[in-house]
């Protein structure tokens, strides 16, 4: 099998790794990559975004499946193009992955089919949004852009003034564009936060193990909101009571409720919950694998990640025996100095070839390039360095050494990501 994997960061370097394992799969690309996945994967410099140069390339490599890892391509139809053009494709259509693309669509399913999730409204003048955040008068409360905005369309208000500064940000000044030209305002709630993946069929869904990511910039989470700055697998506030729950309450609700809207999901279904004192809910969706939750996942996946999507486009998942191993498992996101707002690109990074000193430990490439024989920064979050280990405390102890060998000018990480669950 010829795989074209679609994307260049992280995550995608954590899918190529799990096929590389697979005997079916001969040769892997990947579009757009980077430095390190260009070490297991032929690269090809064209955009993630871009429909028409994918499916040229897809087509030009004569490819046996295309996978498609990014938010932006999904929900602007790449699967259906890749389709149309006669090549197997994981990742949902475009009429599935809306349950991504527009928050009040998802809002809208989860209320006309009662999963549970954070009371709302939907605005789409800041006048009505402004007055019924003065009615509500409850603070924190939570302000969303209907679209995609790279991860920073969730703003928490803590009281008056920065709500309303907040909806005009995004009604009036489309701070991101046309997704945020309608936003959601919704109930905060509290409770600790589970990302589960799941794959389905659109028949059948099967969760994977559990994971927390870290949003916030800084320590004990201040600091700004960012694309992720660590995550471990299994995420222990996930007992296999929530888990049975979610299953009856959330995830096979949202399957059915897809196919009863005639938007069959198939794919990686990410449910983002929170665990609240009233139970589980759904924070968010999104229509593909979490990044940096995937970098956890999927080294403890068991079975052979290509039977996985080969039997999600057959429609036969119920078929496959799905399996974890054992032990858990510890990302470190290291970021370039100054993210998540602005930061250099091109710094030469150190101790790369040391990784492998640190048993089980390895790094998945998120922004590198690699020149000239070196590894030099290509965007804010640099490199997820990984391990796994018997528990959580032994992964991230290694992690932590792994991350202890490897150094650039400004390099910045955190240094309690996993002490919330070993706390637990
Ligand atoms: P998102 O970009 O949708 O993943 O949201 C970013 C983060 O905002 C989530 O991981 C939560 O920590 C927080 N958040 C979103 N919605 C709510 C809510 N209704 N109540 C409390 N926190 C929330
Ligand atoms: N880590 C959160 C996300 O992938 O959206």
């Amino acid at each position: 099998m010829k795989i074209l994997v679609i994307g260049g960061g992280g995550r995608e370097h954590a899918i190529i790794m799990k096929l590389a394992e697979s005997p079916k799969v001969d040769k892997l690309y990947c579009a757009p990559g980077n430095g390190g996945i260009s070490k297991f994967a032929e690269c090809f410099d064209v955009a993630a975004t871009d429909i028409e140069g994918q499916v040229a390339l897809a087509k030009k490599l004569g490819v046996d499946m295309a996978v498609v890892a990014p938010d932006d391509p999904l929900v602007a139809g790449m699967v259906d193009a890749m389709n149309a053009a006669g090549i197997r494709t994981f990742g949902p259509a475009a009429n599935a992955a809306v349950i991504e693309g527009s928050k009040v669509f998802s809002k809208d399913l989860m209320k006309k089919y009662n999963i549970p999730t954070a009371k709302y409204e939907v605005f789409s003048d800041s006048a009505s949004a402004i007055a019924y955040i003065r009615e509500q008068n409850t603070y924190p409360t939570v302000i969303k852009a209907d679209g995609l905005a790279l991860g920073k369309g969730v703003i928490i208000a803590q009281n008056e003034e920065e709500a309303v500064t907040a909806v005009h940000e995004m009604i009036d000044e489309l701070k991101f564009g046309k997704s945020s030209a309608t936003v959601v305002v919704e109930e905060f709630l509290t409770g600790p936060e589970v990302s589960v993946l799941s794959f389905t069929d659109g028949k059948t869904v099967v969760p994977m193990v559990s994971s927390m990511d870290h949003k916030r910039a800084l320590d004990n989470d201040e600091g700004l909101n960012t694309g992720g700055m660590g995550t471990i697998a299994p995420n222990p506030f996930y007992t296999e009571e929530v888990a049975d729950r979610c299953m009856k309450e959330i995830f096979l609700p949202t399957i059915d409720a897809m196919n009863k809207e005639g938007r069959t999901f198939k794919g990686c279904l990410y449910f983002g919950l929170m665990l609240t004192p009233r139970g589980p809910v759904v924070i968010e969706y999104n229509c593909r694998f979490g990044d940096p939750e995937t970098q956890v996942v999927l080294p403890l996946l068991d079975t052979d990640l290509y039977d996985i999507f080969d039997a999600i486009d057959k429609g036969t998942l119920s078929d496959l025996d799905i399996r974890w191993k054992d032990g858990s498992c510890a990302c470190v996101i290291m970021a370039s100095g100054g993210y998540p707002l602005s930061y250099p690109k091109g710094i030469e990074m150190h101790g790369l070839d040391e990784k492998g000193q640190v048993e089980g430990a390895f790094v998945y490439h998120a922004g590198t390039k690699f020149a000239d024989g070196k590894f030099l920064t290509a965007g804010g979050r640099v490199i997820g360095v990984t391990c796994t280990g018997s528990d959580l405390k032994q992964a991230l102890d290694r992690a932590y050494a792994a991350v202890d060998r490897i150094s650039w000018d400004g390099a910045h990480y955190r240094k309690d990501i996993g002490k919330k669950a070993l706390n637990k």
